[in-house]
């Protein structure tokens, strides 16, 4: 078991585009547990390779309460989007920060498994606000990007701040943080 450093915004490094996992041997299953570790931990309910400053494509997500329904998505790519939802969303990366992100509704996604097989999972509500999350920040992204200019720019100047006072955040209850 590993908890690993999870990297904060504006970190440049989260703006790293992910690459494809070539073969699921124990070093990759060996960050997928630290992944989970990390996550739990922390604790949030996703978390995606390039956070910990690995540039693979894996995601962990566990929307339970007790850390019993672990995803391990390696190489994800959707497959299907449809409709619209608009659910206010966090980040293990940008402590604190609570907005609402319009995405789709329901996705299908491709991944390979921990054990490396290859599956398909459609997914609606919130497992899909989180899939979609997570596979941005396989691309580089983060979901402020998805807010004005004037609001990253208020994370930005804060979250510099606090980093200089090092001051540790309080985490938020049971608000969402992907
Ligand atoms: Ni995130």
């Amino acid at each position: 078991m590993a908890v690993l450093d999870i990297l904060v915004y504006p970190d440049p490094r989260l703006r790293t585009i992910a690459k494809p996992v070539e073969r699921v041997d124990a070093p990759i299953r060996k960050l997928v547990e630290d992944m989970a570790d990390t996550m739990y931990q922390a604790p949030g309910i996703g978390l995606a390779a390039v956070q910990v400053n690995a540039a693979k494509r894996i995601v962990v997500i566990d929307l339970s309460k007790d850390q019993s329904d672990l995803h391990v998505f390696i190489n994800p790519e959707i497959l299907k989007a449809e409709g619209r939802q608009e659910i206010e969303e966090g980040c293990l990366s940008v402590p604190e920060v609570f907005a609402p992100v319009s995405r789709a509704e329901s996705v299908v996604v491709r991944a390979l498994s921990k054990e490396g097989e290859r599956f398909e999972l459609q997914a609606d509500g919130l497992l899909s606000v989180c899939i979609q999350h997570e596979i941005d920040h396989l691309d580089g992204k983060v979901f402020v990007d998805y807010l004005s200019r004037l609001k990253q720019d208020r994370i930005r100047k804060r979250l510099q701040k606090q980093a200089k006072r090092a001051i540790q955040p309080v985490s938020v209850g049971d608000a969402v943080t992907l």
